[in-house]
C-alpha cells in the first residue's frame, strides 16, 4: 500500500503509456503485487510477471482470474525462463541475468554491444534528462 501510494504518479502511466505501444508480449520483473500489471491486462495488454516473493505473487493472484493466475511465476532475476506459444507449439527461453548495480556509461557501453537497435538514458518517466540530482534512472532499449 505504502509502495503503490510512492510509486503511483511516478511511473505507472509511463509503463502503462509503453505497454500500450507494445505490439508483442511483455513480461514485468519483479512484478509484485501487480500495481499496473492489473490494468494493463484489463487493457488487454499480453502480459506476463515474476517474482522472487511468494508471497507478493499470492496477493496478485488474489486479483486475477484461474486463467490469468498462468501469466505469472515465481523465480529469479538470477536465471529465469519465459514460455510462450508460437506457431509449432510452445517454445520456452532460458535468461541469466546478472543483478547489481550499473554506472551509466558502464551500461552504455554495454548496451552499445548488444543487437539493440537504439537506446535513450532519462531521470525520470517524463523524458527529462539524466543528472546528478535525479531520482530515476530509466533505461529504454529498443529491438
Ligand atoms: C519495488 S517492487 C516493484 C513491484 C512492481 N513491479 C511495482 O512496480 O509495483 C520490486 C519487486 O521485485 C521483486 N524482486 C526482488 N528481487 C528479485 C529477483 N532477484 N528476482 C525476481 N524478483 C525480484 C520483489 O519481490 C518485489 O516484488
Amino acid at each position: 500500500m505504502i509502495y503503490h501510494k510512492l510509486r503511483d504518479g511516478v511511473d505507472n502511466q509511463y509503463f502503462l503509456d509503453q505497454i500500450k505501444q507494445t505490439k508483442g508480449k511483455v513480461l514485468e520483473v519483479g512484478v509484485g503485487t501487480g500495481r499496473f500489471f492489473i490494468d494493463a491486462l484489463s487493457r488487454d495488454a499480453d502480459i506476463y510477471g515474476f517474482d522472487i516473493s511468494r508471497s507478493m505473487l499470492d496477493v496478485l493472484k488474489t486479483k486475477l482470474n484461474k486463467t490469468q493466475q498462468d501469466r505469472v511465476s515465481v523465480q529469479n532475476i538470477i536465471e529465469f525462463q519465459f514460455e510462450w506459444d508460437e506457431d509449432n507449439g510452445k517454445r520456452t527461453e532460458i535468461w541469466k541475468s546478472p543483478l547489481r548495480f550499473f554506472f551509466r556509461y558502464e551500461l552504455e557501453h554495454l548496451i552499445e554491444r548488444t543487437e539493440f537497435k537504439s537506446y535513450q538514458i532519462f531521470g525520470d518517466y517524463k523524458g527529462n534528462e539524466l543528472g546528478s540530482d535525479s531520482k530515476e534512472f530509466v533505461v529504454v532499449c529498443r529491438r
